[in-house]
């Protein structure tokens, strides 16, 4: 593997005889074309190799990056690096790092070089196509505590590539072409944290190959078609804190490596073969805060499932097949605060499943279901201390949509409508929601926004791409308005009329629009909406009632008065009476606002603007 790289090392000597005082550290195959060796760290040069950037990096440690685009041919032909110490005795510097752009990866090959860096204590070659990491490259270099060797192309990884790194706490394999490793392959590593060797070609994984790394605390197997875990293969790991084995095509899970693993705070096995889970399945997990399953073929979630993870804060269980949460699934998840249950085929949630929840909440997924918005609405009455929560890609019309959905959560700072079929968005939504920061309602049928919703939305962070918009004065003038004020505005694109289609919203200006999309061959589909149109038909009857009260009212005051100048007298006694009567006439309508329905509260102009 490194006969190439000896003979240009003697190459190399011959080539600087004399110039500088040298030391061989990389080299580029690509360099070895010309037949020029002019990859090198001088000792001699300017203080940074040309090429590449050195300071000093977030911890105050000096670093050196050399990533650019042109890596290899900003010197002509070659990778060039040059440095000058500080000194002449070690190279100073903490951190290394040697990349290039995806599309433009280097060629190196590593050898026994390091040890020249006396601090050096992170280490990161990537995008570099190294093959493989070489015998005694890191011998005599204790000083190292990050090796990242992520995106190159090793396909072998032997036992002694690791000698000498006995204080190596992170170790990066990931993306590279990994196919097996032997037992006992990092035991050099007593002190290792992290192992991570996602993206590699392992088939599986040797008995005790994680021997001696008692101390690692973080594995990442992920991306590999390992198929199948061998509990024996943990015994070696058993405090575990984390674990990701993701895409790595597990249909099962022996129970066994669950009670190996009990210390496991984060699990990841999203994206393998799981057709079902068993109620016990976690039971060992006790201290288990982050748990990702989604992307498995769960049809059903069991009672209880959960009763072991009082301490569970994140549940992912999106895009499975989950068609039934069983009422008391959740038990014991008294402290989740976020839960994904998105792209299921769940047709209701019942209120008593969250109950555990209710207080922890913060986060609810229930994107691309079957769910009624109208009952989830008894749910989120519930985990009513919720800040997000998304429900997209339900096809919800504006009718689906109870008014007062989100009437007592008033800790909302962001929702996700989108992929619905709103045509509306009535604002009296949203005045339950004074901190919404960031909503989404792409993909739906709005034509246009109407004023108090553009005005409502101001300070609101709004995705609204993917909307039939019709660009003309019905429907975008309170939006390009107010354009400077509601900087999202900017990004809307006009699908209506023909002529300016495609027409970013940022590049009209009034004067351009033409009248209400008549002869423009769209009709008025239900722009109004259902609310709106109800709304509208509600205040004619009150309208038409109020006119009727009024007439009723004038008559009886005029005959009153007329009555009353003639008994004034006999009646002035009763004053008080009538009085009191009077009072309690104007009481009962206050009386049936208290007990109107969430929805008619919120219509109530008075509480939207407390709300706003
Ligand atoms: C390792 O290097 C890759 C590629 O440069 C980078 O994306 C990744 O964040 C690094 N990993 C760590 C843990 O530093
Ligand atoms: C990676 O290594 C394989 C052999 O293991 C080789 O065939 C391939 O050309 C190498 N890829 C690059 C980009 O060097
Ligand atoms: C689950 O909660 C119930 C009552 O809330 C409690 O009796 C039980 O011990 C809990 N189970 C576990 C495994 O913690
Ligand atoms: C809203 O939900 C959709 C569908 O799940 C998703 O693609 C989109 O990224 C979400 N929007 C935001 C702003 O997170
Ligand atoms: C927005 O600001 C630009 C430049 O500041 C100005 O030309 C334009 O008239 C403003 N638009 C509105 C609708 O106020």
């Amino acid at each position: 593997m490194f006969g190439r790289d000896k003979l240009d090392l003697d190459k190399f000597h011959a080539n600087c005889n004399g110039r500088f005082n040298t030391k061989f550290i990389l080299c580029s195959r690509m360099c070895l074309r010309p037949l020029l060796i002019v990859c090198w760290f001088c000792q001699t040069m300017s203080l940074c190799p040309t090429d590449c950037h050195c300071g000093l990096d977030a911890r105050g440690r000096r670093q050196v990056i050399c990533a650019k685009e042109d890596f290899f041919f900003a010197f002509g032909e070659c990778f060039f690096c040059q440095f000058k110490l500080q000194d002449n005795t070690d190279l100073m510097f903490k951190v290394l790092k040697i990349t290039a752009p995806m599309d433009n990866e280097n060629s190196l090959t590593i050898g026994p070089i390091f040890h020249e860096f006396q601090k050096l204590t992170e280490l990161q070659i990537t995008y570099s196509n190294v093959p493989a990491i070489g015998k005694h490259s890191f011998w005599g270099v204790p000083s190292l505590k990050h090796l990242n060797l992520t995106n190159n192309n090793i396909s072998q990884v032997l036992e002694y590539n690791f000698r000498g790194l006995v204080n190596l706490l992170e170790l990066h394999l990931d993306y590279n072409r990994i196919e097996s490793m032997g037992s006992g392959t990092f035991h050099h590593l007593p002190e290792l944290r992290t192992l991570t060797l996602s993206h590699n070609r392992l088939k599986h994984l040797s008995p005790r190959l994680f021997l001696m790394l008692g101390k690692l605390r973080t594995l990442d197997l992920s991306f590999n078609d390992l198929e199948h875990l061998d509990p024996d293969v943990f015994k070696d790991v058993q405090d575990l804190r984390t674990f990701s084995c993701r895409s790595c095509a597990l249909r099962k899970m022996n129970p066994h490596i669950y009670s190996l693993l009990s210390s496991l705070t984060h699990l990841d096995i999203g994206d393998n073969e799981f057709k079902y889970l068993d109620s016990h399945e976690f039971r060992d997990l006790r201290k288990l805060q982050v748990l990702h399953m989604d992307g498995n073929h769960f049809p059903v979630i069991l009672e209880k499932t959960f009763s072991s993870q009082g301490r569970l804060r994140v549940l992912n269980l999106a895009r499975n097949r989950i068609a039934k949460v069983t009422t008391h699934a959740f038990a014991n998840l008294t402290s989740l605060v976020e839960l994904d249950l998105s792209y299921n085929k769940l047709d209701k949630l019942e209120p008593t499943s969250v109950l555990p929840m209710a207080e922890t909440l913060r986060s609810i997924n229930i994107d691309s279901n079957n769910i009624d918005i109208a009952e989830f609405k008894y749910v989120l009455q519930i985990i009513n201390k919720l800040k997000e929560l998304s429900i997209a890609e339900l096809g919800y019309t504006t009718q689906d949509i109870p008014l007062g959905l989100l009437a007592q959560l008033d800790s909302i700072k962001y929702l996700n409508m989108s992929g619905n079929e709103l045509v509306h968005l009535p604002v009296q939504f949203l005045s339950p929601v004074p901190k919404l920061a960031e909503i989404d309602v792409s993909r739906n049928k709005f034509h246009g926004l109407d004023e108090r919703l553009v005005v409502r939305l101001e300070k609101v962070k709004v995705r609204l791409d993917d909307n039939p918009w019709a660009c003309d004065l019905c429907h975008i003038t309170p939006m390009l308005s107010r354009v400077n004020e509601s900087t999202w505005v900017k990004d809307a694109v006009c699908t209506l009329p023909y002529n300016l289609k495609g027409r970013r919203f940022e590049t009209l200006t009034v004067s351009m629009l033409g009248w209400c999309g008549t002869g423009l061959g769209y009709r008025e589909e239900g722009f109004a909406g259902l609310a709106l149109t109800h709304n509208a038909q509600l205040g004619l009857i009150a309208a038409g009632a109020a006119v009727v009260l009024l007439v009723i009212t004038i008559a009886a005051v005029v005959a009153g008065l007329l009555y009353n100048r003639h008994h004034a007298a006999y009646y002035y006694t009763n004053e008080e009476r009538r009085l009191a009567e009077r009072e309690k006439m104007y009481v009962e309508p206050e009386k049936k606002v208290s007990i109107a329905t969430i929805d008619e509260i919120t219509k109530d102009p008075e509480l939207q603007v407390l709300a706003s």
